[in-house]
């Protein structure tokens, strides 16, 4: 029988301000998915935070887009955000954008990745958490692994994923998707999905020839936008992702590698600024300069019959000191813009910001040039 891995996550109250999770959050979270474990309804769990993101990892046995999981996470962000309320945590309930629980979690402001698979006989998984950041953060990392011989070395050197990856792309602007294999379409993916504001990875696929079955995904990733779900800036989508590793896909080393850039994603301040994506351990996703830079932390697991074998914080090794250490140059340099572009997002970015409304109350002080 297939096991399905849903990673659920929502801003339901920031402490301080957009900085972190309250502890009294996690546990009121746990206790919910404790009781949901002993009724049967899960097979396991685990709560995770990074920065102000409350992040619920269950493993169950009713597929995706299964109401009563959906609506066990909903009514967990629920009762958190009750606990938030009593501890008047900063903009609680911030990302619980409906009023009341309809089916499905998705379009109400949670972040969803989700995949039905079949466990194999030894199944790594791990588990990739943003904050201060949006779906499209995760578009050069996901190609790197899944496509990029640079980063990837089993994509020469091993004839069980020789052949390439199929990615699944969304037009997050126009609701449209479309399916694209790699390599041989990968100049035509690039161009898609190097637009990372519009154009998102939300799903690979091994192809025809791998023992992986095609229809289940290896990697999936949350792709909601806040701004779209609530017509205004709400705070940052802050997205989450899910990648399977080793036995015809990539090692735990080729999934782990592409965060040793510190690339630039937006999302930093307000969500309106650029600035490099920061691994970092569990104990330091808490982004306080600037409310950031933008944070990004990594749970490893093994699967054992659908139960949760860790995590390992993957990031804190001290391999990846020079790649914070860079991301501190970068943010200063950065920083040093203040209000200018490329720090401050483009315009055509800022208007689900609350820039508008300044620019509206300067309109009529406009008068043509010569
Ligand atoms: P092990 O021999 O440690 O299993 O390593 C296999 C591998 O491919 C690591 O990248
Ligand atoms: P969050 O989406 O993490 O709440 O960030 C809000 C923000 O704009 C912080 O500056
Ligand atoms: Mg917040
Ligand atoms: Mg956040
Ligand atoms: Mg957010």
């Amino acid at each position: 029988t297939k096991i399905t891995i849903s990673l659920i996550k929502a801003d339901v109250g920031g402490y301080p301000g957009h900085c972190s999770v309250h502890p009294e959050l996690i546990k009121t979270a746990e206790e919910k998915l404790e009781e949901a474990k002993k009724s049967g309804c899960l097979v396991d769990y685990r709560v995770m935070a990074c920065g102000d993101d409350l992040e619920l990892l269950m493993s169950h046995r009713t597929g995706c887009d299964c109401g009563d999981i959906h609506g066990l996470a909903w009514e967990t962000f629920e009762a958190a955000t009750e606990t938030a309320k009593g501890l008047k945590l900063y903009g609680y309930g911030q990302d619980l954008l409906a009023d009341a629980f309809s089916g499905n979690i998705k379009g109400m402001g949670p972040g969803v990745a989700e995949m039905e698979i079949t466990e194999r006989t030894a199944e790594p998984i791990i588990a990739f958490m943003m904050d201060k950041t949006e779906p499209g953060a995760f578009n050069l990392p996901i190609f790197k692994m899944f496509a990029d011989p640079f980063n990837t070395a089993g994509l020469i050197i091993d004839p069980s994923f020789h052949h390439g990856f199929t990615f699944e792309v969304w037009d997050i602007l126009e609701h449209k998707k479309v399916l694209m294999n790699c390599p041989e379409e990968m100049y035509d993916m690039l161009a898609l999905i190097g637009a990372k504001s519009r154009y998102v990875i939300k799903r690979v696929f091994a192809k025809p020839g791998s023992k992986i079955p095609q229809s289940e995904p290896v990697a999936v990733i949350s792709t909601e936008k806040l701004y779209q779900t609530a017509g205004k800036y709400v705070g940052k989508d802050d997205p989450v992702a899910l990648v399977r590793s080793q036995s015809g896909l990539p090692a735990l080393g080729e999934v782990l590698e592409p965060f040793s850039i510190g690339h630039l994603v937006s999302g930093w301040m307000r969500g309106s600024h650029n600035g490099p994506l920061m691994p970092c351990s569990f104990d330091t996703a808490h982004p306080t300069r600037f409310d950031g830079p933008p944070r990004v932390i990594a749970a490893g697991f093994q699967l054992a019959e659908g139960k949760f074998v860790g995590p390992v914080d993957l990031f804190n090794d001290l391999a990846f000191d020079r790649v914070r250490q860079r991301c501190l140059e970068i943010t200063d340099y950065m920083r040093a813009h203040g209000p200018f572009e490329p720090h401050r997002l483009p315009m055509e970015e800022m208007e689900y910001t609350t820039l508008p409304h300044v620019m509206d109350c300067l309109r009529d002080r406009f008068v043509d040039t010569e």
